[in-house]
């Protein structure tokens, strides 16, 4: 794991940008696995940002989210697909048909599934997957120990996840208790992932999934195993780290190509 620790959460998400963008740049027809929630959203205002006003070119991407409420319609606003739209895809050139969300209304759920890892897998694989954590360590909606081999399937939500997520909701019993999500093992398929984790709500997963031991009780750290994983934090999502001082010295001491910034 490459671990970066940023002064706040602020340029982490524009250093997660410009991890993404350098993609996109030398991979016109990129594709891209993209995550919801709220600690992504500064990031999606900086790749407008750069579409804008340096001509980052989406027109050929295509794009694979993470995951989708089960029941809720493209156009429920709390839907991923909505926040999708509403956050990134109707602010740059990319063709809507070229990006996928779950669908959380499909009548068959586990064709949809077996579908979605097919359509990923007939774009050639995903080249950067962005991904948030969970307070419980979960990626996607992969809660604690659900397998570390899993692809695209139904997970049943955590109270957690529901108690943290039910703010956007405004009530928990409003909320789909049910999730598509990429698995454990689709998400580790993926050439490189850029997972950021800000604040002091993340720390404990923080220290979980970079210095606890590789374990489904903890499905981001899966990604100890994974060859190209990045990990942005901020100051306080750091906190609990052992080994703190030394990630920032090897990213001090990058070479030029190593780095992002
Ligand atoms: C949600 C999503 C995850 C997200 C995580 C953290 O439930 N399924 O993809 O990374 O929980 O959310 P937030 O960024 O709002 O803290």
């Amino acid at each position: 794991m490459e671990v970066i620790i940023q002064s706040n959460a602020e340029d982490g998400c524009v250093l997660g940008a410009k991890i993404i963008a350098k993609t996109v740049r030398e991979k016109p027809d990129a594709v891209l696995g993209l995550a919801t929630g709220r600690t992504p959203e500064r990031l999606y205002r900086e790749l407008v940002r750069m579409h804008r006003e340096e001509g980052l070119d989406f027109s050929r991407v295509t794009t694979f989210n993470l995951d989708e409420y089960v029941g809720l319609p493209p156009e429920h606003r709390q839907s991923y697909r909505y926040f999708m739209n509403e956050h990134l895809f109707r602010h740059i050139n990319i063709d809507l048909a070229n990006t996928h969300v779950p669908a959380g209304t499909a009548q068959d759920l586990q064709a949809e599934c077996r579908d979605y890892e097919e359509r990923i897998t007939a774009a050639g694989g995903i080249d950067v997957q962005l991904l948030g954590l969970g307070r419980n360590g979960h990626i996607g909606f992969n809660e604690p120990t659900g397998s570390l081999r899993s692809r695209t399937w139904i997970k049943i939500l955590s109270e957690q996840t529901l108690n943290d997520n039910a703010a956007v909701f405004g009530d928990r019993d409003a909320m789909p208790r049910h999730a598509v999500t990429m698995g454990i093992g689709t998400i580790m398929e993926a050439r490189q992932v850029v997972l950021l984790a800000f604040g002091p709500a993340k720390v404990r997963a923080v220290m979980e999934m970079i210095e606890g031991p590789l374990s489904a009780i903890c499905p981001g750290s899966a990604l100890q195993a994974h060859p190209r994983a990045i990990v942005v934090l901020d100051e306080a999502s750091a906190a609990g780290l052992r080994y703190a001082s030394h990630y920032r010295w090897v990213d001090q001491n990058k070479l030029a190509w190593q780095r992002y910034d």
